[in-house]
């Protein structure tokens, strides 16, 4: 890894993923261009893009670090708006249940899924859970992510909810060059020891473990697993009231295992996303249209749950904006590989290449409220960026899947090789 100040990537075959204030969420047909460069270049000072445009135009010899780029695409690094990539231990018995016919939510029911993740972690000292969940931010960042929002949520105990976040807090910290925003998920499931009295857990949400949150400023955002057999519409609000009165944004995961409801109850708390959506109507759709709230579909889940895709390419053509997400975590989706997802988005919801990337990139920045920030090439923007192998169109990274054509993670004045893996 170099540190260099002033960095000129040069000759690249095209740069794609440009961008101009004010970054807008792309929307429907927007969703399918994406303005690109031929035999470009692009200009890094101190962490920041300060200039790109044809090689014709290129006058810069004095720079710490030249990049020949030569056949290589270079994007914006890609965005994962939803993980949960601090745990303690996967969950491949649940995952040999499923092949013998149990299912996720049979699973769940019978004390496994995320109650088997948060016996284990509570359990667990926080330099272990740290050092896990380091080496899954350090393997997705060579896989590309230059930004991840990472959930709590296999806590279920204050000390255990804290603990997490705190190591979330430890990861921001350590590592400054990577976006990372912290999402609290204390309503992921109900701890075994509440079953009978859901109240009183909801009780430690609201009253005590939000408090200390803010206090503490320990998550951006308050999500809500609601869906059947975990929270209900009502507790979903009575928690995002409670979270916005202490200046959280509401996000939820809704509609993974059933209609929910949470569509419209995230809508009615301004929910930055409503994440999930594998089951959905129209009536969900036309209420997601009428709103600010993005829908953030997750792919991988119904890879490995298999259950349904969200419908993506009705959501796109009735002039919806999407974002995709891994949600990285050891239940529903152990792997936070954005090439993969893309290939399942083209394949499995019939997205254009040019789709899924926006959805990845400019519009999942949006998801995290970042769009200022990241997810487009744009003067001023952090240099967070991606760099391909030699290819002959953007089509080949979704393409090819399950051997990712992403050679190098830019994250300001930071080279990561995607072969250091
Ligand atoms: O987003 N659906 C809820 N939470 C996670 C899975 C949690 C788990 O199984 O550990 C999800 O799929
Ligand atoms: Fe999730």
């Amino acid at each position: 890894m170099s540190h260099p100040k002033t960095i000129l990537i040069h000759s690249v075959r095209k740069i794609c993923g440009i961008d101009h204030p004010p970054y807008p969420l792309r929307l429907g047909k927007a969703m399918s261009f994406l303005q690109s460069i031929d035999d470009a270049y692009l200009l890094i000072e101190n962490g920041t893009i300060t200039d790109f445009g044809p090689m014709s135009n290129c006058a810069y010899e004095n720079v710490d670090l030249h990049i020949n780029a030569q056949d290589r695409f270079l994007l914006p690094a890609w965005v994962d708006s939803h993980t949960h990539i601090v745990f303690a231990k996967t969950r491949e018995a649940e995952f040999v249940d499923r092949i013998k016919g149990l299912s996720y939510a049979e699973i769940a029911a019978n004390g496994g899924g995320i109650l088997n993740s948060a016996r284990v972690l509570q359990e667990t000292s926080f330099e272990d859970l740290y050092a896990s969940a380091e080496q899954r931010l350090l393997e997705v960042q060579r896989k590309g992510t230059g930004t991840i929002e990472i959930k709590s949520g296999y806590g279920l105990s204050f000390d255990a909810e804290i603990k997490m976040l705190q190591v979330i807090k430890q990861l921001k910290r350590s590592h400054p060059a990577m976006n990372i925003h912290a999402t609290f998920l204390g309503a992921h499931a109900i701890p075994l020891k509440y079953k009978e009295n859901r109240q009183e857990y909801i009780r430690i949400i609201t009253d005590e473990m939000l408090p200390y949150i803010a206090d503490n400023q320990l998550a951006n955002y308050c999500d809500v697993f609601c869906d059947e057999g975990f929270y209900t519409v009502k507790e979903t609000d009575l928690i995002l009231k409670k979270a916005a009165s202490y200046g959280l944004k509401a996000k939820i995961h809704a509609n993974e295992l059933a209609v929910s409801g949470g569509v419209q109850v995230g809508i009615a708390n301004s929910a930055i996303s409503v994440d999930h959506l594998e089951e959905i109507t129209e009536v969900e759709i036309d209420a997601l249209k009428n709103s600010h709230t993005i829908p953030t579909l997750l792919p991988g889940t119904s890879f490995f749950l298999n259950i349904p895709y969200a419908p993506a390419r009705k959501m796109i053509d009735s002039g919806l904006g999407i974002a995709l997400a891994t949600d990285y975590n050891p239940g529903s989706t152990p792997s936070g590989d954005m090439s993969f997802l893309l290939s399942l988005a083209c394949l499995k919801m019939r997205l254009l290449p040019e789709e899924a990337i926006n959805a990845v990139t400019i519009n999942a920045a949006h998801a995290l409220e970042s769009q200022d920030l990241v997810g487009s090439i744009a003067i001023g923007k952090e240099a967070k960026l991606v760099l391909t192998k030699p290819i002959d169109s953007l089509a080949r990274i979704p393409y090819s899947y399950g051997s990712s054509v992403i050679d190098f993670t830019i994250l300001n004045d930071q080279i990561i090789k995607a072969s250091d893996m």
